[in-house]
């Protein structure tokens, strides 16, 4: 842990994806804190809406060489890199993009990182996709990732440089693995959330798709604890890996019957074909993420279903599809 002056200084921090559903939550944390919070995001899935009005904002790539001249500017002291290709069809379509986006525009920061002095890089890997098909269930830091996708193959390369530039260079960092992140603001346009594409679809009246015959489980994590995590993340001088998740495995049958009860009425599903080469079980061991963070998953499904719910059908803007 931290000191007491370190908790109560204001940062400057980089929040790259802070556009994004997790990214602008996080944004959001960050500024009531007191910190001075920039966003660098290229729209592609975030909403200008989301920006936090209090952050400064700059409409870059993270590919891009305006990157070094906007961190060489801003003397950040943390950074927390969210911005991604996050959809694993895309990445199973179009590796090479993935890997541009998640391996080079990453390195990019982290290059940043080093070369302006960051204190330390907070990256968002994915405990959904780095382990594949894991024999170990729930699944510890400790199991031996085996991706079966470019985009699980891709973060964990981006881990590895991660650990390359702490071991050689000293920059510090630390990774979470989060489990599959649900919640208001997350994007409908992509693979990622299932929970959100089924109560946008039940909300605007359109039938769910269960792939396969349903049984494919995940462990669900709101996207309030996921924040929470980052920001005890901030506190640790931890360097390494951590998983965030419930323990829990939940399949999609079940999430189609939580929120049947959460809107007390049946919601129109069909099943669809099975996707070849998907992922069958995935749920994370949260264990070093008490000891080394104190967190622990706060929501349980049932809430956090009903508020996703209360979002969507509050929500002003239609997802741009
Ligand atoms: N959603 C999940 O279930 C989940 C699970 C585990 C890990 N993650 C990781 O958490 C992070 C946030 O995911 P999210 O669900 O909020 O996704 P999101 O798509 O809402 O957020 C990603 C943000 O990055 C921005 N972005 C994408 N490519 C960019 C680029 N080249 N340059 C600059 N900005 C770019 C997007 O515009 C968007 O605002 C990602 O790194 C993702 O891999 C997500």
């Amino acid at each position: 842990m931290k000191s007491k002056a370190f908790l109560s200084e204001s940062k400057k921090i980089l929040v790259t994806g802070g556009a994004g559903f997790v990214g602008s939550t996080l944004a959001d944390e960050l500024v009531k804190l007191g910190h001075q919070v920039t966003v660098l995001d290229n729209l592609v899935t975030g909403k200008r809406e989301y920006l936090n009005p209090q952050a400064k904002f700059y409409k870059v790539d993270i590919c891009s060489d305006e990157v070094s001249r906007i961190f060489s500017q801003e003397a950040f002291d943390l950074v927390f890199h969210l911005a991604a290709q996050i959809d694993v069809r895309k990445s199973v379509e179009d590796p090479i993009f993935d890997n541009k986006v998640n391996v080079f525009g990453s390195l990019n920061i982290l290059k940043n990182c080093l070369e302006n002095k960051v204190e330390k890089i907070f990256f968002s890997s994915t405990g959904g996709a780095v382990y594949g098909d894991a024999s170990e269930i729930p699944t510890t830091e400790k199991f031996l990732p085996s991706p079966i996708c470019p985009y699980g193959i891709h973060k964990l390369t981006f881990e590895k440089y991660l650990n390359y530039y702490y071991q050689v260079y000293g920059q510090k960092y630390l990774t979470l693995r989060p489990a599959n992140i649900y919640g208001p603001r997350q994007y409908n346009g992509g693979e990622a959330g299932v929970i959100s594409i089924f109560v946008d679809n039940t909300v605007n009246k359109r039938r769910c798709i269960i792939s396969g015959d349903g049984t494919q489980t995940r462990d669900f994590v709101y996207v309030d604890d996921i924040v929470q995590a980052f920001l005890k993340a901030m506190y640790s001088n931890f360097v390494g890996e951590i998983n965030i998740g419930t323990g829990r495995e939940t399949n999609l049958l079940e999430v189609v019957k939580a929120i049947e009860t959460a809107l007390g009425n049946d919601i129109e599903k069909v099943h669809g074909p099975a996707r070849p080469g998907e992922q069958m079980r995935s749920c994370l061991d949260a264990k070093r993420a008490k000891e080394i963070l104190h967190w622990k998953a706060q929501v349980d499904l049932k809430t956090g279903i009903k508020k996703t719910i209360e979002w969507s059908k509050n929500k002003k803007h239609p997802p741009d599809l």
